[in-house]
């Protein structure tokens, strides 16, 4: 199967998107873009500066002055965010960046800058994209869409463990609290709000392991492929 194909995935936060785009991408040899990295990149370049995002003359100045790119990273085996050459992966994942950036992502202009970036890296094809609107509106085309979600739950706890692991202060409270916050936020936002695209599929993994998830999706791509 030679065929170069777009792999979008979508859904909520800490189901596993990230997860399987990596396994994907390096199965396939693909290129593998987090998108939420670039909204995560620009809400911590906002408070960093201090930009009022309320403030669409400030968010455009901004935006002006950010430059996003990814660099694959051999030890991570995924492509790390670089904000105006610096790596700044190793910040956008705290919960500081976390509480803001679904109140960021929901701005116009912010989405206009990150959709515009994120389509021209696919007109290669041969790259997974996890996000929010990727099947519903930056690759509308793409071959073969998949909506991811799991249990509640089943969420807090994958988050809690990744997180605790850098910060043993945090606590599971805080951490569903900020997962509630964005899915409403995400879901009910008026700018390509978080939804399933009607050509789908829906991956609920709440009782996969990695590997069960992996090879029933794989059948998918060889479908797609075909
Ligand atoms: O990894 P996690 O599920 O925690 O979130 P993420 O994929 O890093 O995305 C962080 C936030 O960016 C989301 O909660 C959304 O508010 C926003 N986002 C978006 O609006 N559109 C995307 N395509 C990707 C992320
Ligand atoms: O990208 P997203 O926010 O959707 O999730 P992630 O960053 O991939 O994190 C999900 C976490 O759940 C990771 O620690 C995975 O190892 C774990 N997990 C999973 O992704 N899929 C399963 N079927 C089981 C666990």
């Amino acid at each position: 199967n030679g065929k170069k194909i777009i792999i979008t995935i979508d859904g909520y936060s800490s189901c596993g998107k990230s997860t399987l785009a990596k396994q994907l991408a390096k199965q396939l040899g693909y290129l593998f873009i987090d998108s939420g990295a670039m909204y995560r990149a620009i809400t911590f370049y906002f408070l960093q500066n201090r930009v009022d995002w309320n403030d669409e003359d400030a968010v455009a100045a901004a935006l002006q002055n950010i430059k996003l790119s990814f660099i694959f990273n051999e030890a991570t085996g995924k492509a790390d965010i670089y904000l105006n050459e610096e790596n700044v992966e190793p910040y956008i994942r705290d919960l500081i960046v976390a509480e803001k950036v679904s109140e960021v992502a929901a701005i116009g202009a912010v989405r206009e800058f990150a959709v515009a970036q994120q389509q021209e890296m696919g007109i290669q094809k041969g790259i997974v994209m996890d996000g929010r609107d990727i099947g519903t509106v930056v690759f509308p085309a793409a071959e073969l869409k998949i909506f991811m979600t799991a249990d509640p739950d089943v969420r807090v706890q994958r988050r809690f463990k990744e997180l605790y692991e850098k910060d043993q202060h945090i606590t599971i409270e805080e951490v569903r609290k900020n997962l509630e916050l964005r899915d409403y936020i995400d879901t009910n936002r008026e700018i390509s709000p978080l939804k399933k695209a009607d050509d789908a599929i829906v991956l609920d993994n709440s009782q996969l392991t990695l590997e069960e998830q992996f090879e029933l999706v794989m059948q998918w791509v060889k479908d797609a492929t075909n």
